[in-house]
């Protein structure tokens, strides 16, 4: 190592060789281990996005980058299955979420807030924040909620603006009733429903325009299949609506500012150019394959590993409508060692949150995610949980799963 001292003068200085072997063993480490992304975000991004990422950078008001954004746009459209623009954020999905909350919604205005987990919970917070009022429907973890449930209370109080739930609570592997909450809201003109579709959209079908979504936000690092760094939103007419009227703050996440822009193929500030370009190239490929050849894939996926998990005798913690982008399971030792466990194998997992931590693990299997990563999951997965004194029938888990990849035909 060198430095510069205060006499200007260049100094090495030595450190003990057995630190410099330490340091450097580390750092093959980390180079070396293969890390298997089997977790619901990040998920693997495939080498060709990495390499379209990995262009040279143009200039975001360049004609090139213009024509890029106009392409993306048209295919994003494909992907939320909207005639109405997708809204691109330089954010994680959070920004897109909390966008929702204050383009839609007024100071005092209430929403009806779905919780059901992890994520539900968070758009309690981002309400509160803006001086929105919550009423709470409080769904027991690892439950969907029952569309009544909400035509009630929407009955009772029909100046709920809007209501907010998740596709997928990525927190419990559930996937809520998204259709038949659309049902409920699309008779009711004062409200729309806003679903954080974040670890869903590309997963399994949400057909934005054919449901009656009003507002449907997505992040780029789960199903998308690109890193983390960008999230998106589209609005239908009714949410546009309520976005005129909304007078809460907002300055990035001002989707009129950015409906704006993007029509004239840019975005109001710099655009993240590179991962727009990692984006024409995930959209593309999705576009050929066909959203629907996508969603076969994750379902075989999700089949294959939830079998795997009952003949292991594990049991699902996703009691109602366990989603196909991700499986959560009940531990049957600490979840949090098992999660520990399996990473020092290069296979990354990611344990319960909150009231569910050390008690579930759960497994995804959405976008650039194969078989092969999934049996090499399962089965180092059936080891840790012996060694962890859970005893399993080594091969027991991944019988069950090949005996549904065989059945599934491969997509
Ligand atoms: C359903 C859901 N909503 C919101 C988020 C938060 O997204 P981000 O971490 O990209 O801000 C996540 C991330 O895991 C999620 O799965």
């Amino acid at each position: 190592m060198t430095a510069i001292g205060r006499d200007n003068k260049l100094y090495i200085l030595c450190d003990s060789p057995r630190s410099l072997l330490e340091k450097y063993t580390i750092k093959i480490k980390v180079i070396e281990m293969k890390m298997y992304l089997m977790t619901p975000g990040p998920t693997p991004v495939a080498p060709e996005t990495q390499l379209a990422m990995a262009q040279p950078v143009i200039h975001h008001r360049s004609p090139q980058f213009m024509e890029i954004l106009g392409q993306v746009r048209e295919d994003l459209k494909y992907l939320f299955q909207t005639e109405q623009e997708v809204l691109i954020f330089c954010a994680t999905g959070t920004g897109a979420m909390e966008g929702a909350v204050a383009n839609t919604l007024s100071a005092g205005d209430t929403a009806l807030v779905v919780d059901g987990g992890k994520f539900g919970e968070r758009w309690t917070e981002l309400c509160t924040v803006y001086g929105v009022k919550v009423e709470r429907l409080a769904v027991e973890w690892g439950h969907a909620v029952a569309p009544q449930m909400v035509a009630r209370m929407l009955d009772a109080n029909p100046a709920i603006k809007a209501v907010l739930v998740q596709a997928n609570e990525t927190s419990t592997g559930v996937a809520h009733p998204v259709q038949e909450l659309a049902a409920v809201t699309r008779t009711r003109p004062g409200t729309i429903l806003v679903v954080d579709a974040i670890s869903a959209l590309g997963g399994y079908p949400l057909p934005m325009d054919a449901w009656a979504i009003d507002l449907l936000v997505a992040g780029s690092q789960k199903a998308m299949m690109l890193p983390p760094g960008l999230a998106f939103a589209a609005l239908s007419p009714k949410a546009w609506e309520l976005a005129k009227a909304s007078n809460l703050p907002k300055y990035y996440f001002d989707f009129a500012k950015q409906l704006k822009s993007q029509a004239k193929n840019q975005t109001p500030y710099t655009s993240p150019v590179s991962m727009i370009m990692g984006l024409e190239e995930v959209l593309g490929k999705i576009r050929r394959l066909g959203l629907e050849r996508i969603f076969a894939h994750n379902r075989r996926l999700s089949l294959a590993t939830k079998a795997a998990m009952q003949a292991m005798g594990l049991k699902l913690y996703s009691k109602d409508n366990p989603s196909d982008v991700l499986t959560a399971v009940e531990s049957p030792v600490d979840g949090q060692k098992v999660v520990a466990e399996l990473r020092k194998k290069g296979i990354w997992i990611a344990g319960g949150q909150a009231q569910a931590k050390g008690k579930i693990f759960r497994i995804a299997h959405m976008g650039f995610i194969d078989t092969v990563d999934l049996l090499g999951t399962i089965g180092g997965l059936e080891e840790v949980l012996n060694q962890l004194g859970f005893r399993v029938e080594p091969g027991v888990g991944l019988k069950a799963a090949q005996e549904i990849l065989s059945k599934e035909a491969a997509v």
